[in-house]
């Protein structure tokens, strides 16, 4: 209860009852009607000049007039000094709004930029596998230092945690170099509008993997999905199956690790950061010997030697950039996953996937035909519809 009085009063009869009931339009008489009148002692001649809101913590002024007695002891203090409950609450709530919209506006900010050194890598340097291991060891070498230096507070973990982080890391990994494929075969852009389509892998994998049932706008909500993710497809100027079907296997591998990674956190004593750090070792201890075998040290050789005479020594800014920056926006989106639902995740990572694919068609000048930008709005509006349809 805050009542903010600013009045003089020489002598002064306080209606307990007016600041609390004015802005209820209640009429004096029935104010008398609920509460007793509070008496001032005439003599002290006290002054309220109160131009802070007080906090009534005693109500017992407003009991009946038999406790009348009481009624002078009725204690006030300011609110600035102890503040209300609700107001610390409402204080701290927006605190974190401003928290998650820092972490959202870092998540996408940072994935750009790795999208576009990404590909930049990838036209100078058409080696998919090994770009993909360097980003996974780079991001595994930064947290080790870390955890070395104690910038970061190592993770306490066991046996138990990597056997249930493995499956999570091979999903981590598949996903990861599928996408890495598809983006060294096609536009950027094409990448991530397939790749908008995840919500459609999720809901038909929990259903006929795990036997989940959605509710009917759920499904209906895959019709755009699927439909906008296939005109884009099919009006798509440059389109290649291997660009096309390393984005859809990105999307059904990242569905199993999100699924994996629910298990594996559930009641996780390591944060986000770390549980991510560990990821990354893991999936690069899984990637390299396949990394070695699908591409090898030899065609690795050789393209860096055409890489570096086309472009100079700017190509191995682009290959560090590349690295560090998609450490560091898995990291900064597994910090968010920390803080907000899963249904806020999805729509964060829809909002990026909107923020990469304008960003990459202008930085590419990626040609885009009006009914191929039609499919990829349709898609984007039906993963939205689905995080609705979800909630
Ligand atoms: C990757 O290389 O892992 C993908 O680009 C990841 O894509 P996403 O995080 O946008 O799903």
């Amino acid at each position: 209860m805050i009542s903010s009085i600013k009045a003089t009063v020489p002598t002064a009869t306080i209606n307990g009852s007016d600041s609390i009931f004015r802005k209820r339009l209640l009429s004096p008489t029935q104010r008398s009607l609920f509460l007793p009148p509070l008496q001032v002692d005439s003599s002290s001649k006290s002054e309220f000049s109160l131009s802070r809101p007080l906090h009534i913590s005693n109500v017992s002024c407003f009991e009946p007039v038999r406790v009348q007695k009481s009624l002078i002891k009725c204690k006030a203090y300011e609110a600035e000094q102890s503040q209300p409950i609700e107001r610390e609450e409402a204080k701290s709530a927006a605190a974190q709004k401003v928290k998650i919209g820092i972490y959202f506006a870092t998540w996408w900010a940072l994935n750009v930029v790795f999208n576009i050194y990404n590909k930049k890598v990838l036209n100078a340097y058409p080696y998919p596998w090994l770009t993909s291991t360097l980003s996974l060891a780079c991001g595994s070498l930064m947290m080790l230092i870390s955890w070395a230096t104690r910038i970061a507070e190592p993770p306490n973990t066991d046996l138990e945690f990597w056997k249930t982080l493995f499956p999570v890391a091979v999903a981590h990994t598949i996903g990861h170099v599928a996408a890495t494929v598809s983006m060294s075969k096609v536009a950027v852009s094409f990448t991530h509008i397939i790749k908008s389509g995840e919500p459609a892998f999720s809901v038909l994998v929990s259903r006929f993997l795990l036997g989940e049932t959605f509710p009917l706008p759920v499904y209906m909500s895959l019709v755009p999905i699927i439909g906008g993710c296939a005109l884009a497809a099919v009006t798509e100027l440059n389109f290649n199956m291997i660009g096309f079907m390393g984005a859809m296997i990105s999307n059904l591998a990242f569905v199993f690790r999100n699924i994996f990674s629910k298990k594996g956190m559930k009641g996780k004593s390591v944060s986000g950061m770390n549980y991510y750090a560990c990821l990354s070792i893991l999936s690069l201890l899984i990637l390299t010997p396949f990394a070695i075998a699908v591409e090898g040290p030899q065609l690795w050789a050789a393209g860096y030697k055409t890489a570096m005479s086309q472009n100079g020594p700017q190509f191995i800014w682009w290959v560090a950039a590349q690295s560090i920056f998609y450490h560091l926006y898995n990291q900064v989106s597994y910090m968010s996953l920390d803080e907000i639902s899963p249904l806020t995740f999805s729509i964060g990572n829809t909002m990026k996937r909107i923020s990469v694919i304008v960003s990459s068609i202008i930085i590419f000048h990626t040609p885009v035909q009006p009914i191929n930008a039609l499919g990829a709005a349709i898609a984007i509006l039906g993963t939205f519809l689905y995080s609705q349809a979800k909630q």
